[in-house]
């Protein structure tokens, strides 16, 4: 596959078919990914796939939680404590996009909360990743992380599977770690959904938008 083409045709897929996907496919993979550069070489991901009764018992324990209103305990901030423009505006443009896409209304929270909710059982995904990362590693190393998760992602494509990068299955990391075995040294960086596509579904017929080139990049020659 084109290098193109594979980032920008990977999307963040919703909804999968209910077949599996095989451990060879998996291991090539992440044996592509690995070769994502890092500071120093330091390699610093730690990854579990989860599939089966476990993926099931993650899921499990989610909705729990979540229906017990236990709040959301994740290891990192993702996101500001504060929205200001423009990433105000292009979170709530995302929003919009995704419940149209979903056939929801602005108004029907019930829906909303329900469609959201979908993350905890990973949109029906049949594998999910989880990636770590030791606690001892500085912000550079999550620099790194990030550059293996968009590795791990193109890398699917070539295999013609889809995937979601999840930063909301990262919201109650000790579930994770417990039932993973994980010790508390790693911070739970996010869970990524992997599965061939579901492409009659009209939530993965929708495209998000990007600002062009000019609107981020100053030219000083
Ligand atoms: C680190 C990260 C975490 C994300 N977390 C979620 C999530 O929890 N749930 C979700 O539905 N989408 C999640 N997304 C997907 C973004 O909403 C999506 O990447 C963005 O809207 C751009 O759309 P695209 O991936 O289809 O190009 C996440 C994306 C990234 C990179």
């Amino acid at each position: 596959m084109n290098i193109n083409d594979a980032i920008k045709d990977r999307i963040s897929v919703r909804a999968y078919l209910d077949k599996a996907v095989s451990k060879d496919t998996l291991t090539q993979i992440l044996d592509t990914a690995r070769w994502a550069p890092s500071g120093t070489n330091t390699q610093p991901w730690k990854i579990v796939v989860v599939q089966g009764e476990t993926k099931q018992a993650i899921s499990d324990a989610f909705l729990d939680a979540h229906n017990k209103g236990i709040k959301p305990n994740p290891d990192y901030l993702y996101y500001p404590e504060e929205w200001v423009n423009p990433y105000k505006a292009r979170r709530f443009q995302c929003g919009m996009d995704l419940y149209k896409a979903l056939d929801i209304g602005r108004e029907d929270k019930e829906k909303r909360v329900k469609a959201s909710l979908d993350n905890y059982r990973f949109f029906g995904a049949p594998v999910s990743l989880f990636f770590f990362i030791d606690k001892i590693m500085g912000k550079g190393s999550w620099f790194d992380m990030g550059m293996f998760y968009q590795s791990v992602m193109l890398a699917a494509r070539e295999h013609e599977l889809g995937s979601c990068p999840q930063a909301s299955t990262s919201d109650y990391p000790d579930i994770v770690r417990d039932i993973l075995n994980v010790p508390n040294n790693f911070d739970l960086m996010c869970g990524l959904s992997l599965g061939y596509p579901d492409d009659s579904k009209p939530v993965n017929q929708y495209r998000t938008r990007r600002d062009d080139v000019e609107s981020f990049t100053t030219w000083a020659d």
